[in-house]
């Protein structure tokens, strides 16, 4: 499945399920925030944060965030979200497709949050070149904290298979990670934790993984 019938699929999705993750922070989220307070960030960047309920977790906390997706409809609901709740002022969005380079200056972000995006339709290629241009938007000491699908998951190997461990199951194409992809994109960042936990009902079998850029 191409990159562009997954923007059309989660486009779609969004709108019909408009509260496809519900409002709830997810696990990962609340960990990111303790940390990033805890390394004194004030600003996160979110890529791929769909209908917002770890961006608009962040922004209640306290801190700043700009949120990115490809899929407009989950930003609209986001930041209509954000102004239903009075945050506006913490929460920008940009509609952005990340196989492309992130539209952000070199060094400028504190920490970068992406919770079920390494591992959508994106190819070995693609994943790399976004974690470097992660690393090139990070400030040396900044952190990134991701979390992926791995190929202990269930649904590893499962339906359609695209190639490149990226298998398509009703309707969703994921990139199930295994470890060497992981230790590969922490080259020449310091790799601090690889957290094994699980989400949802089926249920999803994820690592959190933490790095900071050198
Ligand atoms: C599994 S969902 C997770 C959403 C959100 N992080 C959450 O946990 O609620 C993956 C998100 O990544 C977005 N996405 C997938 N591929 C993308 C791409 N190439 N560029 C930008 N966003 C993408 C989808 O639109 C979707 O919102």
């Amino acid at each position: 499945m191409s990159g562009e019938a997954q923007q059309a699929h989660w486009q779609s999705v969004y709108q019909d399920y408009p509260h496809m993750y519900g409002e709830t922070p997810s696990e990962p989220a609340r960990y990111a925030a303790g940390l990033f307070r805890a390394r004194g960030v004030r600003a996160v960047l979110e890529l791929g944060a769909g209908q917002g309920r770890d961006a608009l977790f962040f922004a209640r906390t306290g801190f700043a965030v700009h949120a990115i997706d490809f899929s407009a409809a989950g930003l609209e609901q986001l930041a209509r979200t954000a102004d239903r709740d009075g945050i506006t002022d913490s929460v920008t969005t940009a509609v952005h497709d990340v196989r492309n380079p992130l539209p952000l200056p070199d060094e400028s972000q504190d920490a970068v949050f992406a919770h079920m995006l390494f591992c959508m339709t994106l190819s070995t290629r693609d994943i790399h070149a976004l974690a470097g241009e992660i690393k090139r938007v990070l400030r040396p000491g900044g952190s990134l904290v991701y979390t992926v699908r791995h190929t202990g998951d269930a649904h590893y190997g499962a339906g359609i298979d695209h190639g490149d461990d990226i298998y398509e199951h009703g309707g969703f194409a994921v990139h199930f990670f295994g470890r060497a992809l992981v230790d590969e994109l922490a080259a020449g960042w310091r790799l601090d934790e690889i957290h094994a936990f699980e989400e949802g009902e089926l249920p999803r079998r994820l690592w959190r993984i933490t790095q900071t850029r050198l």
